[in-house]
């Protein structure tokens, strides 16, 4: 009897063990394959992500974090001398996410070796463009306010048009 569970405990294990294996490995390969195939299923990014205090990584020198950007994956890291930098963390390759390597300073994508620099620029391996940078903008209450190239500049120029109109220049 005391066989007969063991093997069946084993079995149970190995069962949930390869699946849960199986599930992460479908999972890790078909989202980039998915968003490859069809761009607009996990539909546009928006312009600007504001992350309330509480989902801001905290980060020392030289560490990085994943933080959502909408629907897809954003790379916050301090440089080694602590300035804080986001990217959009889709691989300009084929969409995996790529991820801070302290030991090498570098942003890096495991699924062919693609490496960029900590401006995003491509240094190694097949991705074709460097990774979007994100501009950052502190609030008042720790939130930081995250927003895509250009959204910044537009919003100053909008700002600035609004105070002309009611000065009434
Ligand atoms: S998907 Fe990043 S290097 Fe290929």
């Amino acid at each position: 009897m005391k066989i007969f569970e063991s093997l069946h405990s084993r079995r149970k294990f190995l069962n949930s063990t390869f699946g849960g294996g199986l599930l992460a490995f479908f999972g890790a390969v078909l989202t980039p394959l998915t968003r490859f195939c069809f761009p607009g299923v996990i539909g546009p990014e928006p312009d600007e992500v504001l992350l309330p205090p509480e989902k801001v990584p905290q980060l020392k020198p030289n560490q990085g974090a994943i933080f959502r950007y909408g629907n897809r994956p954003g790379l916050m890291f301090r440089t080694p001398v602590g300035e804080l930098r986001a990217f959009n963390a889709t691989c300009t390759h084929f969409e995996c996410t790529v991820q801070y390597r302290p030991e090498k300073k570098c942003i890096y994508c495991a699924c062919h070796e693609g490496y960029f620099d900590l401006d995003g620029n491509v240094t190694k391996g097949p991705p074709p463009r460097p990774l979007e940078r994100y501009d950052l903008e502190w609030q008042e209450d720790g939130g930081i306010l995250v927003m895509k190239p250009g959204v910044k500049e537009r919003k100053e120029k909008e700002k600035l048009a609004a105070k002309g109109s009611d000065l009434g220049i």
